[in-house]
């Protein structure tokens, strides 16, 4: 028996800020001996904050009966092509919970979730694989949330919002609740700025900012 090894992908301040949970979850769930370390495609020291940092080759090569991953990368493609290397690869996806967050009932979260501390999921919530819920974000009753969403910090997503996969919320966004017997939808891809108040729907691919939120007209770079 070799055990299982777990990973955190990326170091850099996502990774970074999801390690400390990590390290606790595995005390508490698993077996404090476990090895935890960070996998990196680039890594830039052989080491940070106590752990060793590996390339993915080489977390390959530990000797272990299971490998678990979590996948710390703000940007949602990359973390998409990232999950597809390791199910090829037999690494299994590792939610990472902080144990200062709230989930309550009837809450169906799919597999490389990420909550941060201080993050709550209310009731009758559907979220998707590999969501990212950044410190202080909550999600509200009867929302539906699809694959690799991003919920940068302090996001407030009120009741009956369904967001598509891929979308991101910039910290600090507030968005109004469904209602009228309609959900509100952000559409898959969208991009909402942080600080916007978003009252009305969102296509796919857009990026809004401002209160309200309207679409901006050109976008320049990457999210985050
Ligand atoms: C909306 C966003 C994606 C746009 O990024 P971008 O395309 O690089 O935009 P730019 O920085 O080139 O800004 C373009 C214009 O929009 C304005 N702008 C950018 N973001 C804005 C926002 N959130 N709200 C209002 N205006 C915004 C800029 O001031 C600039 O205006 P100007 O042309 O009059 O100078 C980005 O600003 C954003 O909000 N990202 C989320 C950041 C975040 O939450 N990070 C958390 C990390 S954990």
């Amino acid at each position: 028996m070799n055990g299982a090894v777990f990973g955190i992908f990326g170091a850099s301040g996502c990774g970074r800020g999801i390690m400390p949970l990590a390290r606790q979850q595995l005390i508490a769930e698993w077996d404090e001996a476990a090895q935890l370390v960070f996998v990196d495609d680039a890594p830039q020291a052989d080491a940070i904050n106590g752990h060793r940092i590996l390339r993915y080759d080489e977390f390959l090569a530990i000797p272990a009966d299971q490998r678990w991953m979590a996948v710390a990368i703000a940007n949602s493609r990359v973390r998409e092509t990232i999950a597809g290397r390791m199910a090829a690869d037999g690494i299994l996806s590792w939610s990472v919970r902080s144990g200062q967050g709230v989930i309550m009932d009837g809450v169906t979260l799919g597999e490389g979730a990420l909550l941060s501390p201080f993050t709550c999921l209310t009731s009758n919530i559907r979220i998707g694989r590999h969501f990212h819920c950044n410190l202080y974000s909550y999600v509200e009753h009867d929302c539906v949330i699809g694959d690799f969403v991003t919920f940068a910090p302090g996001v407030q997503c009120n009741g009956n919002v369904w967001i598509g996969d891929h979308a991101y919320v910039g910290a600090g966004a507030i968005i109004r609740q469904g209602g009228g017997g309609r959900p509100l939808r952000i559409g898959a891809g969208a991009v909402i700025g942080m600080g916007a108040i978003v009252t009305r729907d969102v296509p796919a691919g857009a990026t809004v900012v401002g209160n309200p939120a309207r679409p901006m007209l050109e976008r320049s770079t990457d999210v985050c």
